[in-house]
C-alpha cells in the first residue's frame, strides 16, 4: 500500500474499524491521524494504535494527503464549510467519504469542483473486518488514487467499484443495509423456534450457527451458484421442500425485491436532503 497520510474526521465506530483494520494490517500509525471534537474515541485509538489523536480538524487535514470523512451525513456540509472556511487547501488532496447520502456533487460544491472525492458505501461488519463496501470515484480521481482507496476499505473486508454514482444506492440495498435484513430474518426464526419450545439461547444458537454455517458454504463454494446450493438441501417431498414451496407461494423474492428497492429509493432521496 503507497504511504500516505491519513487524517480521519470524525472517528466513531465505522472510521475506528478502518483505523484499527489498516494498523493491524501494517499501515504506518504515524501516517494516521483522527480528528474529533472530543477525545472520547481518538484518545482510546492514539493509546490502543498509536495513532495521533487531534481536537483541531483544520491543523490535521492540512497535514494530510488523504481525508476520510467520518461524521454523519447530516452534519457532513458544516465540517465540509469549516475546513475550508480554516483555509484548508484540496487542490492536491484526496477525500474519501464513508457518509450514506451525501453526493459526489454536493462535495466538489463546497470543497471545490475539482477536487478528487471518492464515495464509499460500507456496512456494519467492517466493524469485525468482515464488511463489504462499495466505492464510486469522480473523474477527479487518478488510477493510483483508486488503488489507494481500495486498499483502504480492503482493510476491512471486501470491495466493489461501481462506474455510475447512483450504484452506489444499489450497494446501499444490497450490501450497506442488507445485515438488517438477515437479522430480521433470523429474529423471525429465533421466534418460532421459541414458539416451538427452545429457550431464547438456544433458539438463538440454532438459527445462529445455521447463518453462520450457510454463509461458510456460499464462500467456499463459489462455483456453486446459489440455486445449486439450495436445492442441495431439498428432497423430494421432504421437509426443506415444505417449507421453501411456502416461501415462494408467499412470493418471498418480491418481497425482497421490494424491500431493497425500497432503500436504494431512499438513498436517492437522502441525495437531495444533504
Ligand atoms: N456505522 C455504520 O454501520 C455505517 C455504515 C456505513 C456508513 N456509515 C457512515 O459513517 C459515518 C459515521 O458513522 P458512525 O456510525 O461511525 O458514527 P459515530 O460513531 O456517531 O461517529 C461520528 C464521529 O463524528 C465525530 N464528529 C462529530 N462532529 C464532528 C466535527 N465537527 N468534526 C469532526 N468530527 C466530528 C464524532 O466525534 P465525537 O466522538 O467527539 O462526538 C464521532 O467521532 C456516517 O456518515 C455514516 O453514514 C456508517
Amino acid at each position: 500500500m503507497q504511504d500516505k497520510k491519513i487524517t480521519f474526521i470524525g472517528a466513531g465506530n465505522m472510521a475506528g474499524s478502518i483505523i484499527n483494520g489498516l494498523v493491524k494490517g501494517g499501515y504506518p500509525a504515524n501516517l494516521i491521524c483522527a480528528s474529533a471534537p472530543s477525545l472520547t474515541n481518538t484518545q482510546k485509538l492514539a493509546d490502543e494504535l498509536a495513532i495521533t489523536a487531534s481536537q483541531d480538524n483544520n491543523q490535521s487535514a492540512s497535514w494530510a494527503d488523504v481525508i476520510v470523512l467520518g461524521v454523519k451525513p447530516q452534519m457532513m456540509a458544516d465540517v465540509c464549510k469549516a475546513l475550508v472556511d480554516g483555509g484548508v487547501d484540496f487542490t492536491n488532496k484526496l477525500v474519501i467519504s464513508i457518509a450514506a447520502g451525501v453526493s459526489v456533487t454536493r462535495f466538489q460544491s463546497v470543497l471545490g469542483e475539482n477536487t478528487a472525492v471518492i464515495r464509499t458505501m460500507p456496512n456494519t461488519p467492517s466493524l469485525l473486518q468482515k464488511g463489504m463496501t462499495g466505492l464510486f470515484a469522480s473523474q477527479q480521481v487518478s488510477a493510483q488514487d483508486k488503488d489507494f482507496a481500495s486498499e483502504l476499505m480492503g482493510a476491512v473486508g471486501e470491495i466493489v467499484w461501481v462506474e455510475e454514482e447512483s450504484q452506489i444506492n444499489g450497494v446501499i440495498a444490497a450490501a450497506g443495509s442488507a445485515p438488517a435484513y438477515f437479522f430480521l430474518f433470523m429474529e423471525s426464526m429465533q421466534k418460532k423456534a421459541m414458539e416451538m419450545g427452545f429457550s431464547k439461547e438456544d433458539a438463538r444458537l440454532l438459527v445462529q450457527q445455521s447463518a453462520i454455517g450457510s454463509a461458510e458454504m456460499v464462500k467456499q463454494n463459489a462455483h456453486l451458484d446459489l440455486e445449486t446450493l439450495r436445492n442441495n438441501v431439498i428432497s423430494k417431498g421432504g421437509t426443506t421442500a415444505e417449507a421453501v414451496r411456502t416461501f415462494n407461494e408467499l412470493n418471498l423474492p418480491e418481497i425482497v425485491g421490494k424491500a431493497m428497492q425500497a432503500a436504494s429509493d431512499r438513498g436517492a432521496e437522502m441525495e437531495k436532503l444533504f
